[in-house]
């Protein structure tokens, strides 16, 4: 029978488009949240034929300091409590520190920190109130490690990283699981649309993840209430790998691949 809602945040596309297939499929009713309506609508209406799901559109911009809280707000209003919170929406900027702007380092900041931080603020503590809850948070493998060409976009995943093991173990023994996805380079819009601003990005195919199997190991982890969960075997071994190596040399082997992708 279906009664939970996951709400899901960045669902008009890529991985968070997958996982909400994913949980329409596992039984729970959804909240889809992101700006383009169009596409929120065009998902839910497919999903609720495909699936038994209610699906509710809350088209929203979470990088405005207020949307959590109205969101949040506005969901209450209807009697309708959340479940399982999923935080995908997320923005990347690829290039050299100088010649991105100050509003898009700002945006990585007031959508992949900000945002993210604001929907926690509504939404954990109605479900440590009720002793039970779900949280994804989507990080990137870019959080383990410095990242020269981009720089501000991995020190927000490194802030989306430390939050969320921190809060795996605060949350411990309240009923509400944490679980961070970290991805490796997945092919979805945001990674086709810095190659296509930043021409002389090189991304090797063989480490270009399939977004179906990125949202079906994110989900996994979610419902086994795992903390960190980075998806394929390349990546993995790249984040244990890292973790172990002296940050100096993890800096200058980070500072070379950095240059390459800028050539
Ligand atoms: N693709 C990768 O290689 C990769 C690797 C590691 C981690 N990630 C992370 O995975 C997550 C999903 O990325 P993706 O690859 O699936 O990219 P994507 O296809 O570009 O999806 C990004 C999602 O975020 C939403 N979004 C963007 N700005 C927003 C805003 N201001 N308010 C609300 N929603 C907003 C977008 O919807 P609207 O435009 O409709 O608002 C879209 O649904 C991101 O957090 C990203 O950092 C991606």
């Amino acid at each position: 029978m279906r009664k939970d809602t996951a709400l899901i945040t960045g669902a008009s596309s890529g991985i968070g488009e997958v996982l909400a297939k994913n949980f329409a499929l596992g039984g729970y009713n959804l909240v889809l949240v992101a700006r383009n309506k169009n596409k929120l609508e065009a998902l839910a209406q497919q999903l609720e034929a495909d699936t038994k799901a209610k699906v509710l559109v809350e088209p929203a911009d979470l990088s405005s300091s207020d949307a959590a809280e109205k969101l949040a707000s506005k969901l209450s209003q209807q009697g309708i409590d959340i479940d399982i919170l999923v935080n995908c929406a997320g923005v990347l900027e690829h290039g050299l520190y100088v010649d991105l702007t100050a509003k898009s380092h700002q945006g990585l900041i007031d959508l992949n920190v900000s945002g993210l931080t604001n929907m926690l603020s509504q939404f954990i503590p109605p479900m440590v109130a009720r002793g039970n809850g779900r949280i994804l948070n989507v990080a990137s493998i870019s959080a383990f490690q410095p990242v020269p060409s981009l720089a501000t976009y991995a020190a927000t995943k490194a802030y989306v990283l430390s939050l969320s093991e921190s809060l795996a173990e605060e949350l411990k023994d309240t009923g509400v699981t944490m679980t961070v996805l970290c991805p490796g380079i997945t092919a979805t819009n945001m990674v086709e649309r810095a190659q296509q601003e930043s021409s002389g990005l090189k991304i090797p195919d063989f480490i270009v993840g399939d977004v179906e199997e990125v949202a079906a190991d994110g989900y996994r982890a979610c419902i086994k209430g795992e903390t960190i969960c980075v998806p394929g075997v390349v990546n993995l071994a790249a984040t244990v790998l890292g973790r172990a190596t002296p940050k100096w040399l993890l800096r200058r082997i980070s500072g070379v691949v950095g240059r390459y992708t800028l050539k």
